[in-house]
């Protein structure tokens, strides 16, 4: 069967690009003949500094948010990366395999490096080795992500293709991307020119997962639109960022296609439309968040649905990693 991988980093709260862009998308492919594997990538989080605390609490509240949106554990393999040794094993092996040079063309590394790179961990700018190794330990066929991970899957069938070009193997899969849906790409409700993210300082330019339903009202109502009012047809949206956002947003959250939204809402002013958006992302969050907060209650509960997701998670990684060791030489 087909294998399904894909991971979030716990080194903040989910928001709601996160959500339309990522976990909503591993909900629909749960139970869709595919094997479904989610992860808390713990050891992609410190790669940048993290809390003790802080970590552990958004590691809970991470795995508490992928349940309420409704990944269902018994269904799904969920666990956090680093109680699962082989990703970091395999991730050296593939340090070894990956060159500096593609390492320093990936964009999520210079953003997130900034100016003084020569500051930034080694764990930072070798992270998409580690990524790859969390999607080809299990041999995954697809994996779902938004548009800014791109790049960082590209890199995952280089790796691959050196492994087995290198070794003259045929063993490592040709892993997909599914980049699909009206919300790859959440803006900022700031900027339009910028991606909805959990590091942005300015809380305003994001919708996170825990906002009560007035911050969610309060946030849409200060949300950056321009002049004109909703075009009926989608090249009326050309040019317009921070207009095509919130659609986009509805359209995701309401399942229907940017057309379907636009022949509904096509002709009004973002004075009415922006209550109608409010409306519906209150109705369709806030079931998840009062979820989310039930769920943090029993930590006990989710730390036992993590262990029991790892176990799961070692019975398939553990024989390939058996094998890329064979493979690499290493005598066992
Ligand atoms: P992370 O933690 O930054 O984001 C998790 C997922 O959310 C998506 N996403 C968005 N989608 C649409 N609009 C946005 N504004 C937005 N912001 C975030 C991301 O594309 C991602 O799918 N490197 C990954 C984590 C990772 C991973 C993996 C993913 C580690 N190993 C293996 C897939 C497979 C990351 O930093 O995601």
């Amino acid at each position: 069967t087909p294998r399904v991988f894909s991971g979030i980093q716990p080194s903040g709260g989910l928001t709601l690009g996160n959500y339309l862009g990522a976990i909503k998308r591993f909900v629909e492919m749960q139970g869709q003949g595919f094997e479904t594997i989610y992860c808390m990538v713990d050891l992609h989080a410190i790669t940048t500094w993290q809390d003790p605390e802080v970590l552990r609490n958004n590691t809970r509240e991470l795995c508490a948010g992928y349940i309420a949106s409704g990944i269902d554990p018994k269904q799904s393999i969920l666990f956090n990366q680093s109680q699962v040794s082989q990703h970091a094993e395999l991730g050296w092996i593939f340090n070894c395999v990956a060159r500096m040079g593609w390492m320093k063309r990936m964009t999520q590394f210079k953003d997130k490096a900034g100016k003084n790179a020569e500051n930034a961990s080694l764990g930072l700018f070798g992270y998409p080795a580690l990524m790859a190794a969390d999607i080809l330990i299990y041999h995954a066929t697809h994996v779902p992500v938004g548009e800014d991970q791109k790049q960082h899957l590209e890199l995952t069938r280089d790796v691959a293709a050196k492994f087995n070009h290198d070794f003259g193997v045929d063993f490592f899969p040709m892993t997909e991307p599914v980049i699909e849906g009206a919300a790859t790409r959440v803006m900022s409700l700031r900027d339009g020119t910028k991606k909805m993210s959990k590091s942005d300082p300015s809380d305003l330019s994001r919708i996170n997962m825990t906002d009560d339903a007035d911050s969610i009202a309060n946030k849409i109502r200060k949300a950056r639109t321009d002049p004109d009012g909703l075009p009926s047809e989608i090249e009326g949206l050309e040019g317009r960022s921070e207009a095509r956002n919130l659609v986009n947003i509805y359209a995701a959250l309401n399942e229907q296609s940017v057309e379907d939204v636009l022949r509904d809402v096509g002709g009004k002013q973002f004075s009415e439309f922006k209550p109608m958006l409010s409306d519906l992302a209150v109705s369709k969050l806030s079931p998840i968040s009062s979820e989310m907060a039930r769920l943090m209650q029993a930590p006990d509960e989710i730390d036992a649905i993590l262990r029991d997701g790892a176990d799961q998670a070692r019975t398939i990684a553990a024989p390939i990693l058996d094998k890329t060791y064979e493979i690499v030489g290493m005598v066992r």
